[in-house]
C-alpha cells in the first residue's frame, strides 16, 4: 500500500510588522457576513516590496489556496479585505512596474522570448554559483526559497485557463496537464517537489517554511497570484508563464550538475532533470501555440506579454542578489537559518 500525504492546512504565519499583523490579526476572528466592515491599515510608509506588505499580501492570496488551519473560510471572498488587499496590489504593482522600466513600441513578445532563449554560459547568479562552488548547505536554502512556489506549482497560473480560448487555451492546459503529472498523482510536480525537500532533510509540508523566508522570495509569488488573479493582467500572467517554461531547462540543467556535483540524493535530481526534458518541449508548445496564438488574437495585449516577461526577471533578480549577497558575506539567505 502506498501512503498518501494528507493534505493539511498551514497555519498562519508570524506577523513581522503592522501591516501583516493586522491582516493575520483579523484572521482569527470570524469573517463578518451581513455587513461590509473596512479593515483598516496605514500604508502611507509602506515599502511595497518589504517583508512586512508582502507577507500581508502572500496570506491574502493564500484565501484562495488552501486557506489556513482555523481561519473563516469566507474571509476568501470579504469585501473589507478584498479592498485592503486591492491597495497592496496597487502598490505592488507600481512598484514592478517601476523595476521593469518603459517598454518601447519595438519590444514585441517575439523578441523578448527570443532573447530570453539566449543564456550565458557563464551568469553570475545563484544557479551558476551553486553548480560551480556551492555548498549542501546553501542548496538546501536554495530548495527553501523555492519550495513556497514548487509546492503549488502549477497553480499560480492555473487561473488563466478561463481567461484563454482557441488553440492558446488548449496548448496552455497541455503544458499544465504535465505540470500536474499527466493524470498520474505520483508523478505531480508538487509532489516531485515534497520527494526532493524530503530526501535533503527538510519540511514537504505546504508553506512549511512561510516563516523562513525573505520578502523577495514572496514576492516571487505574490506576482503569478496577482497576475492569475486578475483577468486584466492575463497577458502579463502568459508572458509570466512563458518565462517560466523558456528559462527553466538551462536552469535545470545547472541545477542537476550542482546536485550531481555534491552528491545529492537520487529524488533531488529527479524534480530538476523532469524539467530540463518537459520543459524543453514546453518552452516550444508555449512560444508558438500560447503566446503566439494569444497575441495574434489579442494583439493589443502584446506589450502585457513583454511586461510579465521582464517582471519574472526584475523579481527574480532580486531574489538572486539577496542570496548572492548573503552567501558572499558568509550568511544564511534564510529569516531562520536552517539547523544543521
Ligand atoms: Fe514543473
Ligand atoms: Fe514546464
Amino acid at each position: 500500500m502506498t501512503t498518501v500525504p494528507a493534505t493539511t492546512q498551514p497555519g498562519l504565519p508570524y506577523a513581522h510588522g503592522p501591516i501583516s499583523r493586522a491582516v493575520i490579526e483579523r484572521l482569527g476572528d470570524r469573517a463578518p457576513d451581513n455587513h461590509l466592515e473596512p479593515v483598516w491599515v496605514a500604508l502611507r510608509d509602506a515599502d511595497p516590496l518589504g517583508l512586512d506588505l508582502q507577507l500581508a499580501l502572500y496570506v491574502c492570496y493564500e484565501l484562495h489556496y488552501r486557506g489556513f488551519a482555523g481561519v473563516d473560510q469566507n474571509w476568501e471572498w470579504n469585501a473589507g479585505l478584498l479592498h485592503l488587499r486591492s491597495q497592496f496590489e496597487r502598490l505592488f504593482l507600481t512598484a514592478v512596474r517601476r523595476e521593469v522600466g518603459d517598454i518601447g513600441p519595438h519590444d514585441t513578445a517575439e523578441r523578448e522570448m527570443a532573447r530570453l532563449s539566449v543564456e550565458p554560459a557563464d551568469g553570475t547568479g545563484p544557479s551558476y554559483h551553486l553548480r560551480d562552488e556551492g555548498t549542501w548547505t546553501q542548496m538546501r536554502e536554495y530548495f527553501v526559497h523555492r519550495s513556497l512556489y514548487h509546492l503549488k506549482e502549477g497553480d499560480p497560473h492555473a487561473w488563466l485557463i478561463p481567461r484563454l480560448s482557441g488553440q492558446a487555451k488548449a496548448s496552455f492546459v497541455a503544458v499544465e496537464f504535465d505540470e500536474y503529472g499527466a493524470g498520474s498523482g505520483a508523478r505531480v510536480h508538487q509532489r516531485l517537489f515534497g520527494d526532493l525537500m524530503s530526501a535533503a532533510g527538510l519540511d514537504d509540508s505546504y508553506l512549511g517554511y512561510l516563516d523562513a523566508v525573505p520578502a523577495e522570495a514572496l514576492a516571487l509569488v505574490n506576482l503569478m497570484s496577482m497576475f492569475g488573479l486578475h483577468r486584466r493582467l492575463r497577458g502579463a500572467a502568459t508572458g509570466h508563464f512563458a518565462a517560466t517554461e523558456i528559462t527553466s531547462p538551462p536552469g535545470s540543467q545547472r541545477m542537476v550538475t550542482a546536485l550531481q556535483r555534491l552528491g545529492a540524493p537520487e529524488a533531488c535530481v529527479r524534480f530538476y532533470r523532469e524539467h530540463v526534458e518537459a520543459d524543453a518541449v514546453h518552452e516550444q508548445v508555449v512560444r508558438h501555440d500560447v503566446v503566439g496564438d494569444l497575441v495574434s488574437r489579442e494583439p493589443e495585449l502584446d506589450t502585457d506579454v513583454v511586461f510579465g516577461i521582464r517582471a519574472f526577471g526584475a523579481l527574480e533578480d532580486r531574489l538572486a542578489a539577496h542570496l548572492m549577497t548573503s552567501w558572499q558575506a558568509g550568511r544564511s539567505s534564510l529569516r531562520r537559518p536552517l539547523a544543521a
